[in-house]
């Protein structure tokens, strides 16, 4: 199976859940603004809010690559939302990809709120996250 990790951060929160996911999966989690050069049956993608949005270089990230990704699972932080479906699925409907129901969600530091988050506990969750979905 064919498993790629890639991400879009701000301030490094989803950069960390991303590198432990990616550790999980034996792969390397690379930025958005890397294509995915071959088809992932699997692709962990972190994305976190801004504004009640997902960024643009996200959007654009998963249409540029859709005919090289099978299914999308998420993995993402924000300081009080809880899942990052309803925006992301907006793009995947339209581009016929497959959005997982498995997703991993956890709190992310954001000004004064939710310190030091993701914290230890988050990265070892999301770890067993993905070798959960990946072992499915
Ligand atoms: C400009 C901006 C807008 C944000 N808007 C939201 C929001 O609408 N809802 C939310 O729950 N968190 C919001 N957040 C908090 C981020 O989602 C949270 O801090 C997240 O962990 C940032 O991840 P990153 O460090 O990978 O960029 C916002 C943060 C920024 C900087």
């Amino acid at each position: 199976m064919n498993i790629a990790v890639r991400y879009y951060t701000r301030s490094g929160n989803t950069k960390k859940l991303a590198d432990a996911a990616a550790s999980a999966a034996g792969v390397k989690a690379e930025n958005v603004d890397v294509p995915l050069t071959e088809k992932a049956d699997i692709l962990f993608l972190g994305c976190s809010y801004y504004a009640f949005d997902v960024d643009a270089s996200v959007k654009e990230f998963i249409v540029n690559n859709k005919d090289n990704i099978c299914k999308i699972v998420l993995i993402g932080t924000s300081a009080m939302m809880k899942s990052m479906k309803k925006p992301v699925r907006k793009i995947t409907k339209d581009a016929g990809i497959e959005l997982s129901e498995e997703e991993f969600h956890c709190k992310g530091e954001f000004k004064f709120a939710n310190k030091g988050r993701p914290n230890e506990e988050d990265l070892e969750s999301v770890k067993e996250f993905v070798g959960r979905v990946i072992n499915l």
